[in-house]
């Protein structure tokens, strides 16, 4: 048994596809408090990293411990109920047609799922309630998901990932490809879930440090499937290293507010 908080642990972790190596060597950890900001560039293996963070995939070699489980030696169902995964792969398997209240309360528990008004409590109602308030999805709630626009749709699929109260949520992207208003929507509603200690570990895969929430305090950078760094984020977002990390001359900064940007150097 590993240190009783630490959520996420990779050891010298190895992926193959075709022979080819997509991760290499990857070693990293998170902890309780700790909400995480995974960046590089395209193809660097970020999305192949979070499909094993989030038991949907396994290493070809090495360990991966997640809430304290060494994956492959517990079934993969435990883990998904505990490690909510938000992205693209997700949406592709999930019925479109649905209401989006429907949708929510469908994920209650997990991957059991459950279809009618009875199969659910009080308070599974309640936490849907103040999910749909958070994410401010309310004024959608009997609209079929494949009716909303992308920003409309991130917001209902995270607040739907945190229905089964995970201990850590894990989102792909969730910005890619809105607009302003609702990135930055979603994104201060990430910032009030990581003020709440009770909320899920965050682990965030972005490309661009405008889509940060101020409140996120670590970093990974990924380059060619191995990370370059990791750690505190102030640490770890520097130019020096995102200029590598990019293979691009690469400014970087924080403004007053705790909102990060990057630009060419
Ligand atoms: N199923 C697959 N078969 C072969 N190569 C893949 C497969 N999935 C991903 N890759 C390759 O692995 C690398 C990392 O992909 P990915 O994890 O999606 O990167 P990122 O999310 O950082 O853009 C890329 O070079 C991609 O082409
Ligand atoms: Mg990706």
């Amino acid at each position: 048994m590993g240190n009783m908080d630490t959520l996420l642990r990779l050891q010298h972790v190895n992926f193959l596809r075709g022979g080819n190596p997509i991760l290499q060597d990857v070693s990293f950890k998170t902890e309780l408090g700790e909400n995480w900001v995974i960046l590089g560039p395209n193809g660097a293996g970020k999305t192949t990293l979070i499909a094993i963070l989030a038991a949907r995939n396994y290493p070809s070699s090495g360990q991966a411990e997640i809430l304290g489980q060494q994956l492959g030696t517990v079934p993969v169902q435990q883990l998904h109920e505990r490690v909510g995964l938000c992205s693209s792969a997700v949406l592709r398997v999930i019925p479109g047609a649905q209401t989006v209240k429907a949708l929510i309360l469908s994920a209650a528990y997990g991957t059991m799922v459950r279809g009618r008004d009875q199969d659910f409590e009080d308070i599974d109602y309640q936490r849907r309630t103040n999910l749909m308030e958070l994410f401010g999805v309310v004024s959608l709630q009997d609209r079929k998901l494949i009716t909303l626009s992308d920003g409309e749709r991130q917001r209902v699929l995270i607040a739907r990932a945190l229905m089964a109260d995970p201990e850590i949520l894990i989102l792909d992207e969730p910005v890619a490809g809105v607009d302003l208003q609702a990135r930055e929507l979603l994104l201060s509603a990430l910032d009030e879930l990581s003020s709440d200690p009770k909320s899920p570990q965050i682990v965030m895969v972005t490309h661009h440090l405008e889509e940060i929430p101020a409140s996120f305090n670590r970093a990974a950078l990924m380059k060619e499937g191995k990370i370059m760094a990791n750690g505190e984020i102030d640490r770890v977002l520097t130019s020096e290293n995102l200029t590598e990390a990019f293979s691009f001359p690469l400014k970087c900064g924080r403004s007053e507010d705790g909102r990060w940007w990057a630009h060419a150097q």
